[in-house]
């Protein structure tokens, strides 16, 4: 069943917008009237990270959803990131500027199939990468994201065997930091799998200075080359850290935002994919507009809601992750 009809829709407005509008006026007005907070993804388009009260990756943006006193949020992700936000903060309104911002890495996981999977391996606990449904999670011991997948599986007993979904690459990423063989579930990104080794060559040549650095759900062969792998955070943090003058990036373009306003003086390049285009967008990041959020913001809609009983087994799996990193101070 398509995840879009098993969750409870609540409607979707489109409508034309005066174009003598501030939106950003707009937005602000807008939040105060209803005690909004807007959260956005890395991946969102530069107006959206702009207007946004938090930007982060999918672990700081799940811990802001825990915390946040706002009565309405409005996650500028993709669905799987609103949510985790519902399920951690069940009595909120949680709005997703375009109700179709799905994932194709938590799409290559459907969770009657994971459970059929997981059957199979019944001594094992299940780590899932947040990228994943709410379906998924409620079948899942503890969610990771790619800021503490390294740590939260270190923190389990070294003789605990372990199920990693959906993510092969992050997973493979992972067996190779901690030396733990793991059963891992053959899902991946669309956007991260499609980096061209042999052109990402040719522009180190040209930039001989630059640093490579890339997410870790890329395939190992690129993770191969890089000199620094990390979260979305992970990598803007690096920029700032570190020296170099230009950056060969190895993610999804929005990123790109926060490093050039945070480095004026630094270069960044988005690694080339094996096909004709030169960007890395990810579709589902970029469904959502400024202009959606607006109309999300004014009508309340479209909300994202996630049934009770799918709640109370998801939540466990994702306070564990957040509890494994306060601890770690991650
Ligand atoms: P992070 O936010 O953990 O860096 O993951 C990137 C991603 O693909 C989110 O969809
Ligand atoms: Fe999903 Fe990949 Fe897009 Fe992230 S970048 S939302 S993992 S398809």
């Amino acid at each position: 069943m398509d995840i879009f009809e098993e969750i409870n829709v609540k409607g979707f407005v489109d409508e034309p917008i005066d174009p003598t509008l501030d939106l950003f006026d707009e937005i602000e007005k807008l939040k105060k009237e209803k005690n909004a907070v807007i959260l956005a993804h890395y991946y969102q388009e530069p107006d959206i990270q702009d207007i946004a009260d938090y930007i982060g990756d999918s672990l700081g943006l799940s811990q802001e959803a825990a915390k946040t006193g706002a009565e309405v949020i409005v996650f500028a992700g993709v669905h799987f990131m609103a949510e985790t936000a519902k399920i951690l903060s069940p009595s909120k309104k949680v709005l997703l500027p375009d109700l179709k911002a799905g994932c194709s890495l938590s799409d290559s996981c459907p969770a009657h199939l994971f459970a059929k999977f997981k059957e199979k391996y019944p001594d094992h606990l299940v780590i899932t990468y947040v990228n994943c449904s709410a379906e998924l999670k409620a079948l899942s011991d503890i969610v990771c994201t790619s800021a503490n997948a390294v740590q939260i599986v270190n923190s389990l007993p070294p003789d605990q065997k372990i199920i990693f979904g959906p993510d092969k690459n992050l997973g493979a990423y992972v067996s190779k930091k901690t030396g733990r063989d793991m059963v891992l579930w053959n899902g991946a990104c669309m956007v991260h799998e499609i980096f061209s080794v042999q052109r990402i060559l040719k522009l180190k040549e040209r930039h001989p200075e630059a640093k490579f650095i890339a997410h870790p759900e890329c395939e190992d062969v690129i993770l191969s080359m890089a000199d620094y792998i990390g979260s979305t955070t992970g990598l803007l943090k690096y920029s700032m850290n570190t020296d170099a003058k230009e950056f060969i990036v190895a993610t999804e373009s929005g990123i790109i935002h926060q490093m050039e306003k945070a480095n004026p003086d630094k270069v960044f390049i988005p690694a080339p994919p094996n096909n004709a285009c030169a960007c890395n967008d990810c579709p589902h990041m970029k469904r959502n507009t400024l202009e959606k959020l607006y109309l999300c913001l004014k009508n309340g809609l479209p909300e994202v809601d996630v049934p009770m009983h799918v709640i109370e087994k998801a939540r466990l799996p994702i306070e564990r992750m957040l509890e494994i990193s306060a601890r770690l101070g991650l």
